[in-house]
């Protein structure tokens, strides 16, 4: 049927069958993308390379996260989706258990067990992290252990060791990959200006891009592009997804708004799309010239002082005649209320107004909207709160964060240095509309190869 769209489920077998390293073997059990004879044209991988991974989390939580399978027991550790740094590190047993006590979150796994393979200080990838103050490095020989320390913008940090070890990687196409990678183990540091501070889950999954990243580090394996999408679902209950490589959702891909990456500063690899105005209501205001940073390690939008002053006095004015009146609310440092408990977003959204980001670098006119959902969350006493704090560090970017994310597909393509987005329902496992005449024309060039 000439043009017809068909719907496809991903659907991936939870059979695992594992090769040498670095092999791949396929899931013989793995379903058919489709029942229907006519579709299993689009058998074996319309997406090209890709995996896709399950996001749990919200807003509420704090935190958007996945599951990693690593070692030879393939245990899984939920981490913690960073687009804002660059190592992946998982909590390990080679360092003092106070780390254990200082865990939260759904999963309380046993730490990662040092793994035999530590890479060393002469092996190249060592240069690629930030060293501890008492850089043993310097100080002992060069087949010591490589020692890394990251410092998140909380304050927060992790010390530890780089190893390497198998990552469990199941392809798009029902394909498993057992892929011996470099990451961290090690613990975690609480930031000093708030020392009770737990570790969500059990590391971080390091998203930005450079020589670290795992996505990279599958790249140079030749395995996948280096392309990473992100899908957080708004819904408490409701999965949303992470992909690393070629895996596009077609049904958004047409609506996606592109626009090329850019590089803030010359020592950092944030992600950011450039500098924006803010919108208000689709007119300009004062708050100009923003740097844009999308970090999904952050909970909450961060804008720098002057700039988030400016965006909450327009909010304000716009509630002076509402029944909404700014309330104390230990949950977030502005809030507003009515006397009587507001449950969701809908019941006051008459009173905001939609934001949005106008890029001014792009060529093409590209906008990130900013709807009232991702600057206002429901505190758990029932006030309406802005999702939107200050830089009181003044560092001087803007942070776009996971309250901004929610039902928006968000692509990093460090291949054509494009960051685009598109909203979307951000459902696991994704509904993919796949054309039905690209997808004959696919086949064929699949069959002749
Ligand atoms: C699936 O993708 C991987 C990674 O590129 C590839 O090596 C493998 O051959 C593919 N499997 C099938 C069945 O096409
Ligand atoms: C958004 O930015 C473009 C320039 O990139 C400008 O032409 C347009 O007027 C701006 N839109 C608003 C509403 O300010």
């Amino acid at each position: 049927m000439k043009g017809s769209k068909l719907f496809v489920l991903v659907i991936f077998s939870a059979t695992f069958q594992y090769c040498a390293s670095d092999a791949i073997t396929t899931t013989t059990s793995t379903p058919p993308l489709h029942k229907k004879k006519k579709t299993e044209a689009i058998s074996p991988n319309p997406f090209g390379s890709s995996t896709l991974f399950p996001v749990k989390g919200s807003i509420q939580e704090g935190y958007y996260y996945t599951n990693l399978r690593i070692g030879k027991s393939h245990k899984s550790y939920s981490v913690d989706s960073d687009t804002g740094s660059e190592l992946t590190w998982i909590i390990c047993d080679a360092y003092p258990p106070p780390t254990l006590k200082s865990r939260k979150g759904q999963s309380h796994h046993d730490p990662y067990k040092l793994s035999r393979v530590v890479i060393s200080c002469d092996d190249p990838l060592c240069n690629y992290v930030k060293h501890p103050r008492d850089d043993p490095c310097r100080l002992l020989s060069n087949d010591n252990p490589c020692p890394y320390r990251i410092e998140y913008g909380d304050g927060s940090s992790s010390t530890g060791t780089l190893v390497k070890d198998y990552f469990h990687i199941l392809f798009t196409n029902g394909s498993i990959l057992r892929s011996s990678l470099v990451f961290g183990c090690g613990t975690y540091h609480p930031p000093e200006s708030d020392p009770n501070k737990e570790l969500f889950g059990d590391g971080v999954l390091g998203l930005a891009n450079g020589k670290l990243s795992i996505v990279w580090q599958l790249r140079e394996k030749g395995l996948m592009l280096n392309k990473i999408g992100h899908c957080f679902n708004s819904k408490k209950d409701q999965q949303g997804y992470l992909f690393f490589g070629d895996y596009l959702d077609p049904s958004s891909s047409s609506s996606i708004e592109w626009t090329p990456m850019v590089t803030l500063s010359k020592d950092n690899n944030h992600y950011s799309p450039g500098s924006a105005d803010l919108l208000f209501d689709n007119k300009p205001t004062s708050v100009k010239n923003l740097d844009i940073v999308f970090d999904s390690g952050a909970t909450y939008v961060v804008l720098t002082s002057q700039a988030y002053q400016a965006a909450l006095e327009i909010v304000q004015r716009n509630l002076d005649r509402t029944p909404l009146v700014p309330v104390v609310d230990a949950f977030l440092e502005k809030c507003w209320g009515w006397g009587k408990r507001i449950k969701s977003i809908s019941e006051v959204k008459k009173y905001f107004k939609s934001m949005a980001l106008n890029f001014t670098n792009a060529r093409n006119f590209v906008q990130f909207q900013l709807p009232t959902q991702s600057y206002l969350i429901i505190s758990p006493s029932g006030n309406v709160c802005f999702g939107i704090s200050y830089d009181s560090e003044s560092a001087g970017q803007n942070i776009i964060a996971d309250i901004a994310f929610q039902d928006k597909l968000v692509v990093y393509d460090n291949e054509r240095k494009l960051i685009g987005w598109a909203s979307s329902k951000c459902i696991y496992p994704p509904r993919v509309e796949v054309d039905h005449d690209q997808e004959s024309n696919g086949l064929s060039s699949l069959e002749d190869a």
